[in-house]
Parts: structure tokens; C-alpha cells; sequence
């Protein structure tokens, strides 16, 4: 647990959102305050990826405000996202707000070309270099000393097909940082994983929050070690309980 302030960071208001006729959040409201370790715990198919989608502007809800860091990203029905003039306001605002939250999306396939655990870590990076600024050498230096705060830095040459799930995901929570998010949204990060690998990133996940303070969001069916988390929050068919 750690230092929260009483800076509301995500503050979700009546939230309806989902895929064409599919409704998956309904009346859905949320306020973490900076430097939360929160912790949304639901079955399959609850809503709980659909949440983080809202989060980070990739799914537009039908209703509700969604202000995150500081910028309403929607708000009012669809239909005034959609305005000329809301358009392009709430577009930069999107692209700004990912810029600065870390993304652990759920465990899959390693990409099938070739990639070293360095590289993909880096591409963390993305948003502050891009095709036309090459990465430079603090991009890398940042890169390298996520990998060593995970634990990771002597696998950094490995091609990430090799990798062990659980070092997978260390992989990926090293990425997520090497952005220097203010928030860390993480969905699933330990599902898949056995026994020890689960208990092991869990540790390193609770480390690093209390070390960096970073407000943080945890999405899981299974359960989390309530102490040490801030909040849990538990969620079911796009309500939270
Ligand atoms: N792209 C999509 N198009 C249509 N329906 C979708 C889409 N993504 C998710 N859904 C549906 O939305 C509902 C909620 O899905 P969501 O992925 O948010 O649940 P979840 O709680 O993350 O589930 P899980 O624990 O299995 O990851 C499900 O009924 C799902 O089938
Ligand atoms: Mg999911």
C-alpha cells in the first residue's frame, strides 16, 4: 500500500459501453485517487478488459464521463464525442492520456519475428521516439534499467519466443514502465502462469508499486492478496458489486 494523495486520477460516471448490440458496462462508475493499488476482481466475461479499453480511450462508451489524469476523454452521450468540435479535442486528449499510462495487456502468443527481450522492452518507448525519431541512448538506458527493476536484465539478449511465461510477463511489465506511465493498468497479469510464477510477479508487482508509487490497476478472475492492495474491487456481468 502507499501514499495516496487525494488527486482524483480516474473518475468513470455512469458508464454504458460495448461492442455494437453487445452491452457490457453498465452505469458503471469508478474514482481511484494518485498512487492506488487497485484491484477489480470478476469472472470471465464480466467486463473487465472492456473497463481497461475505456481506460485507455480504445472503446468509446455510449453514456457516461470518463476523465482520466486530469482530461475528460468522453463525455455525454456518443453522439457528442462525435461532434466536429469534440472530435479533434478528444482525439489529442486520447493520444495524450495513452502516452502516459503502461498497458500489460493478457498473456498471448509471442510476436512469430524475432525479437530480443531488450528490443521489445524499448518499444515501450514508443510515443517519444517513432519512425522519424530513432530510439537514442536514454531511450535504452530507461529500457535497460526497467529490465534490471524486474529482475530481468541478464535475459535481455533472448529472443522473447524463448522466454517462460512468467518471464514473459516481467518482459511486458518491464515495457510498460520503460514508458514512465502515471498509471499502470494491468489485465491479468499472472493468469496462466503456475504456482510459483504467479506468487513470484505478484511480489514484484506489489515491490514496484510501493517503490514507485505508481497508481495502478489490476483486473483478474482470481483472486489478490487483499492486504496488500489499496481496493478490490469486485465486478460482475459490467457492474462492480
Ligand atoms: N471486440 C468485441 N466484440 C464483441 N464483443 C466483445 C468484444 N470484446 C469483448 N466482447 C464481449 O464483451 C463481454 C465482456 O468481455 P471482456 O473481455 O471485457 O470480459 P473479461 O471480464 O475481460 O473476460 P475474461 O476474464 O475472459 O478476460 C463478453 O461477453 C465478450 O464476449
Ligand atoms: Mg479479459
Amino acid at each position: 500500500m502507499t501514499r495516496t494523495s487525494s488527486e482524483t486520477v480516474i473518475a468513470l460516471s455512469g458508464i454504458h459501453a460495448g461492442y455494437g448490440s453487445t452491452r457490457v458496462l453498465r452505469d458503471f462508475s469508478l474514482t481511484v485517487q494518485r498512487g492506488e493499488l487497485v484491484g477489480v476482481v470478476g469472472p470471465n466475461g464480466s467486463g473487465k478488459t472492456t473497463l481497461l479499453k475505456v481506460l485507455l480511450g480504445l472503446v468509446g462508451p455510449s453514456d457516461g464521463r470518463v476523465e482520466i489524469l486530469g482530461s475528460t476523454i468522453y463525455s455525454g452521450r456518443e453522439a457528442d464525442d462525435r461532434g466536429l468540435h469534440g472530435r479533434g479535442l478528444k482525439k489529442s486528449e486520447r493520444a495524450r492520456v495513452r502516452r502516459a499510462i503502461g498497458y500489460l495487456p493478457q498473456l498471448h502468443a509471442p510476436p512469430a519475428l524475432p525479437i530480443t527481450v531488450d528490443e521489445a522492452v524499448l518499444l515501450g518507448r514508443w510515443g517519444r521516439f517513432s519512425w522519424l525519431r530513432r530510439p537514442d541512448s536514454e531511450d535504452r538506458r530507461i529500457a535497460g534499467e526497467c529490465l534490471e527493476m524486474v529482475g530481468m536484465a541478464e535475459l535481455s539478449k533472448r529472443d522473447l519466443k524463448t522466454l517462460s511465461g512468467g518471464q514473459r510477463q516481467r518482459a511486458s511489465l518491464a515495457r510498460a514502465l520503460a514508458r514512465r506511465p502515471q498509471m499502470l493498468l494491468m489485465d491479468e497479469p499472472t493468469t496462466y502462469l503456475d504456482k510459483h510464477a504467479k506468487a513470484d510477479l505478484m511480489v514484484r508487482i506489489i515491490d514496484l508499486h510501493e517503490l514507485l508509487g505508481i497508481t495502478t490497476i489490476m483486473v483478474t478472475h482470481e483472486e489478490v492478496p487483499g492486504r496488500a492492495f489499496d481496493r478490490v474491487l469486485r465486478m460482475e456481468e459490467g457492474y462492480l458489486l
